[in-house]
């Protein structure tokens, strides 16, 4: 993809459904009794490999463009598939799908490509085998592919190292086929999907914080049965971040971003957008199955540097691409620390991110858990790589409609990940068109 710099953005953007909510929304529907209708699923390639195994264990899925269908079989009613279950780039699939799989009494195999290949697989090896789950890396290094065989599942109080709502998920799920309750508690609060949305399938569900959100702990007690719900998915934060993003820092831009999901655990880069100065306006705020939306107004801002750090982190993880972007333009010091699990994302995002912002002249500097970047008033187009990470593409096709001159994303149809649709919006609402 070929992007020159353009003199301002104006329209509006309607969010496709947010990722995370629509791949728990076929996994919890797949394991209710009865129908789960979800409307405004992401048709993006990662929730369509969660379609695909389910399919692959019996699970009837109509999937046309206004719905899907889902004809849930029980707890109990996974059937052993007749192959490897393929997760493809998905580490949500991989990890949600390990904790379910736990508690069947069929073998499975899981396997993505060479990118989820080679992610760390052994935050949920561990505690999985701790509630008693018969799981293994087959390569021996903690990676998938996995093979999950049948194994009688306890319940667990796990402290995890990390704030992550894949590891919680998969543990809670387990939890579901366990003997008596399981808990997880996180250094700080991650994003709450799962627990929202098994609460509105009936399952025993809770949540504790520590004030400050020093600490948080979610509960689940075993469940004879789930029950059908319909599902209306809200909009991705992490995809209306690259026009938050976009509004804010092209000059002569005002973007109307409709139907924004702004769950408290998920909109940390609102409020870091609104640290930098960013003109940002809520309006027609709701509330649908516990999960809040607004449609954003945003305007071209005059945006400095801040510190990002501590129990923010989790709420913005996915955003940092797009955030370094926002502050290598912005005037002074970003400086983002406790951000080490950008290492273990779909690239090593500490690492695609500085060096594809070196290459726009950027000054920025990696760190061990994070980077420094001291803001340019400009930067130059460049020939970059996606590294076929969904988000590295969509942060640097933004930089390049700031920059000067012209950008190359290498490899850009990565971004069918997550925003099969991405480039098409963009181009809908630049002056020039791409
Ligand atoms: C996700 C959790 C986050 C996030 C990922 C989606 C989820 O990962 O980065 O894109 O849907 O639970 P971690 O749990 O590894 O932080």
């Amino acid at each position: 993809m070929i992007i020159k710099k353009t003199s301002g953005l104006q329209g509006i953007v309607v969010i496709p459904g947010d990722k995370s909510i629509s791949h728990r929304a076929v996994m919890f529907g797949s394991l209710a009794d009865g129908t789960t209708e979800i409307t405004n699923f992401l048709q993006g390639a990662d929730c369509l490999a969660t379609i695909d195994c389910f399919r692959k264990m019996g699970i009837e899925i109509e999937n046309s463009p206004e719905k899907i269908l889902i004809n849930g079989k029980g707890l109990y009613g996974l059937k052993e598939p007749s192959s490897t279950l393929n997760t493809m780039n998905s580490g949500t699939t991989t990890r949600l799908i390990s904790g379910i799989l736990s508690g069947q009494t069929f073998q499975t195999t899981l396997s993505g490509d060479d990118s989820l290949n080679s992610r760390p697989m052994g935050r949920i090896i561990t505690p999985l085998s701790l509630m008693g789950a018969n799981i293994k890396s087959i390569r021996g290094n903690n990676c998938a592919p996995l093979i999950i065989k049948p194994g009688k599942l306890h319940g667990l109080h796990y402290h995890s190292k990390t704030a992550s709502a894949q590891v919680k998920s998969a543990i809670l799920l387990a939890g579901l086929y366990a003997d008596g309750m399981t808990r997880v508690t996180e250094p700080a609060l991650s994003r709450n999907h799962t627990e929202l949305m098994l609460q509105s399938f009936g399952a025993d569900i809770r949540s504790e914080y520590e004030k400050d959100n020093v600490s948080a702990t979610a509960s689940i007690l075993p469940s004879s049965h789930l029950v059908g719900q319909k599902i209306v998915v809200p909009g991705d934060i992490s995809s209306a971040a690259y026009f938050i993003a976009a509004g804010l820092l092209i000059q002569n831009s005002e973007l109307l971003i409709q139907n924004v999901g702004i769950n408290p655990t998920r909109a940390g880069i609102i409020k870091v957008c609104q640290d930098m100065g960013g003109d940002i306006t809520f309006l027609n705020e709701k509330t649908s199955g516990g999960e809040p939306t607004a449609d954003l107004l945003v305007r071209t801002s005059r945006l400095r540097g801040t510190v990002i750090e501590g129990s923010i982190i989790p709420t913005l993880i996915d955003e940092i691409p797009i955030i370094a972007v926002l502050a290598a333009f912005a005037e002074g010091t970003t400086i983002i620390r406790n951000a080490a699990e950008l290492k273990v994302k779909e690239t090593d995002r500490i690492e695609t991110v500085t060096s594809n912002l070196k290459k726009m002249g950027a000054d920025v500097a990696p760190t061990d858990d994070g980077m420094i970047i001291n803001g340019k008033e400009s930067l130059h187009g460049a020939k970059l790589h996606s590294y076929l990470d969904h988000r590295i593409a969509m942060a640097f096709s933004i930089a390049g409609l700031a920059a000067e001159g012209e950008t190359e994303i290498i490899n850009s149809h990565c971004v069918d990940v997550s925003y099969p649709m991405f480039y098409e919006t963009l181009t809908s609402v630049c002056r020039q068109l791409l």
